[in-house]
């Protein structure tokens, strides 16, 4: 069943990247058979490398000057043709190479106007260097909403008129040259103020920083008008975009609703109100099944408070106005004896940067956990809120919630005899207390998803964990070790940094259908990472802890797992970043890997 279903959705995804390729592939071949037939080409350069007639996937990537995203992908990454005597206008057809991030036109005869609407042309270029050309006329103002724009070369043409004062909106621009042009009028204020002059030399009227100041200042109102107008037609069609977006939503929220609405298998335990629920802690007074239904208005809809892989949460409100969390149980293939047998090792697990297990109960086929409540939710939550004007999570209390969720998953790993693997680590079940402090949840859970238990610290692996965190290797061997749960723990150390979603990248242009990981190695390929740091947490003196904790994480995304850190290693490495904080508690117990055979379990169990 289990193998059925994961075979399924093997196939579902494959699906997903076939339909991908055959829909993208024309465009970009489109694109630069366009590209070709818009340019002179004297020289013949491209006219024996750029051959349409062998239409294998992904011939285009081995035209001179073409790279591609993947190299057997009709998919265009960038567009180097310099040098290549080629002449004519702007090229056009580029707007069908809608992943393009790169265009180096530089060093050809190229002439006539940047067009106007060069941002629908080239969206998301980071990229752009048409230096030594004749491109003449005004730089167009278009170029501000190329947002994605880190490198602008235009010197060496014969471009006119103003520096638009909308580029200073360029906030990822770090490397703008208008050198050698006909260019006059006030430099805008760039968000990077250390352009250096010699990048506006040799113009006959640039005055501002880094130029000599200017006499009569003049601010074109023109520019004003146009771009407000600019801006609330494109504003109209994000609000239309946003409502269609959110109507098509709902429709799929609607759908998931009516799944969850039925708690049917809880009015069925209606008999069983008397069993009893076993509890770790004398603390908390005797409870019943009866209480557990009572606190949850019969395990309603309106209590999850989660639902995964593992089974879904529900919030329960005792009468004495605290809170508990109850998971109900995904089936499990084990029977009662070795389900009671596992609560009984995970209920003596207790770390402060773990959700303690409480109790659990079993009636007829559900089983039922007891959790401790963490009023602050997960991670997830707080770093991707519903509500955009939400404050964001500051950096210092991301530090400290990487430093104590990487110290619960290494006191997993390498203090708890035998040693438990997560398998399911995300920002989804790292749960947050009052004071921010970390704790991860469902750990041990995975095992008791898993019908075959081959062995105690690895085994195969019945499903996927959470798309985006599973390393690459486990879809392949569909072998769970401790390597796995350091990417996936990489993977939410890159959310922290980024404030990213580990599927989806709203910082990456749109076309860009790559996970978290697969933006990053992108960007640390072409030495952008700075890039990918959430703008919130930029400048306020924290950059060299950013990339620091940057640099821990991709080296836990590494795609060979020897290469990954451990736990252990990864905890101190953190740590050592945010020594200056003083997040740990003097009474902290100090980690150490674990030497053969010693058990540390007994010495460290902290009492709650
Ligand atoms: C098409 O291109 C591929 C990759 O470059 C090459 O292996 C193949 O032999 C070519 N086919 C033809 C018919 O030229
Ligand atoms: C993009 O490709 C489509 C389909 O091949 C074509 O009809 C269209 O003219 C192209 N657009 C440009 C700007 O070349
Ligand atoms: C300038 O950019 C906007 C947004 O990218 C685009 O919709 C508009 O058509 C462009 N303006 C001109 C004059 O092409
Ligand atoms: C285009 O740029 C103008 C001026 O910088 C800005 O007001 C407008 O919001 C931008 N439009 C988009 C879609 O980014
Ligand atoms: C600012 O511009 C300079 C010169 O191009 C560059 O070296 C530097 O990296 C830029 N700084 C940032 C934060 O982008």
């Amino acid at each position: 069943m289990e193998a059925g279903a994961q075979f399924f959705v093997l196939q579902i995804i494959l699906c997903f990247i076939l339909i991908r390729r055959c829909h993208s592939s024309q465009l970009d071949v489109q694109c630069l058979r366009t590209l070709q037939q818009s340019i002179k080409d004297p020289d013949n350069t491209l006219k024996y490398t750029w051959n349409f007639d062998n239409s294998t996937e992904g011939f285009i990537c081995r035209f001179s000057g073409i790279e591609c995203w993947h190299p057997d992908e009709n998919k265009v990454l960038n567009i180097r043709l310099s040098n290549m005597n080629l002449q004519g206008h702007f090229p056009s057809g580029l707007e069908n190479c809608t992943s393009l991030t790169g265009l180096d036109l530089s060093n050809n005869k190229f002439s006539g106007p940047i067009p106007d609407d060069i941002s629908k042309r080239i969206p998301f270029v980071t990229s752009l260097d048409l230096s030594f050309n004749s491109f003449s006329g005004s730089i167009p103002m278009n170029l501000s909403n190329c947002s994605y724009l880190n490198i602008l070369d235009l010197q060496s043409n014969q471009l006119t008129g103003m520096i638009p004062w909308q580029l200073s909106s360029l906030s990822r621009l770090n490397n703008f040259n208008v050198a050698d042009n006909l260019l006059s009028g006030p430099i805008p204020e760039f968000k990077n103020n250390s352009f250096p002059a010699a990048n506006f030399a040799n113009n006959p009227g640039l005055c501002g920083k880094p130029l000599d100041e200017c006499r009569a200042p003049s601010k074109s109102n023109t520019g004003v008008v146009i771009g407000s107008a600019v801006g609330s037609a494109v504003a109209m069609i994000l609000v239309v975009g946003v409502i269609v977006f959110f109507c098509l939503r709902n429709i799929s929220v609607k759908k998931k609703k009516k799944e969850e609405e039925e708690n049917k298998w809880a009015k069925n335990l209606k008999g069983l109100k008397g069993v009893k629920v076993s509890m770790f802690e004398k603390s908390i007074s005797k409870m019943k099944l009866n209480d557990l239904m009572a606190a949850t208005n019969d395990f309603n809809k309106e209590n999850i408070i989660g639902t995964g892989r593992t089974g879904t949460m529900y919030k329960a409100s005792l009468p004495d106005r605290t809170f508990l969390a109850i998971k109900r149980l995904q089936d499990s293939q084990h029977s009662e004896t070795q389900f009671v047998a596992e609560m009984a090792t995970l209920g003596s697990v207790r770390h402060r940067n773990l959700v303690p297990l409480l109790g659990f109960c079993v009636a007829k086929k559900e089983k039922l956990l007891v959790y401790k409540h963490m009023p602050r939710g997960t991670l997830y939550d707080s770093l991707h809120p519903q509500e955009a004007e939400e404050k964001k999570l500051e950096w210092p209390i991301r530090l400290k919630i990487s430093i104590g969720a990487a110290k619960g998953l290494a006191w997993l790993h390498h203090n708890c005899n035998p040693r438990i693997l997560h398998r399911n680590i995300s920002s989804k079940c790292i749960l947050l207390d009052d004071d921010y402090d970390p704790k991860i949840s469902d750990f041990g859970l995975a095992r008791l998803m898993n019908p075959i238990d081959t062995h105690l610290s690895t085994f195969v692996n019945g499903e996927f964990g959470d798309l985006g965190y599973v390393a690459p290797e486990y879809a392949r061997t569909l072998v769970a070790t401790p390597k796995g749960d350091v990417y996936s723990f990489g993977v939410v150390l890159l959310e922290l940094v980024t404030g990213e979603r580990p599927t989806h990248v709203s910082n990456a242009p749109e076309n860009f259908k790559g996970s978290l990981v697969e933006w990053i190695n992108y960007l640390s390929n072409t030495s952008l990472i700075q890039n990918a740091v959430d703008v919130s947490l930029i400048g306020h003196g924290y950059d060299s802890e950013l990339l620091q904790v940057m640099k821990v994480a991709s080296s836990c995304v590494l795609s060979t797992p020897k290469e990954r850190p451990t736990m252990f290693e990864v905890y101190q490495l953190l740590r050592a970043i945010g020594e200056r904080y003083h997040f740990t508690a003097d009474d902290d117990i100090l980690l150490q890997p674990q030497s053969s055979g010693a058990d540390f379990m007994d010495e460290l169990i902290v009492a709650q």
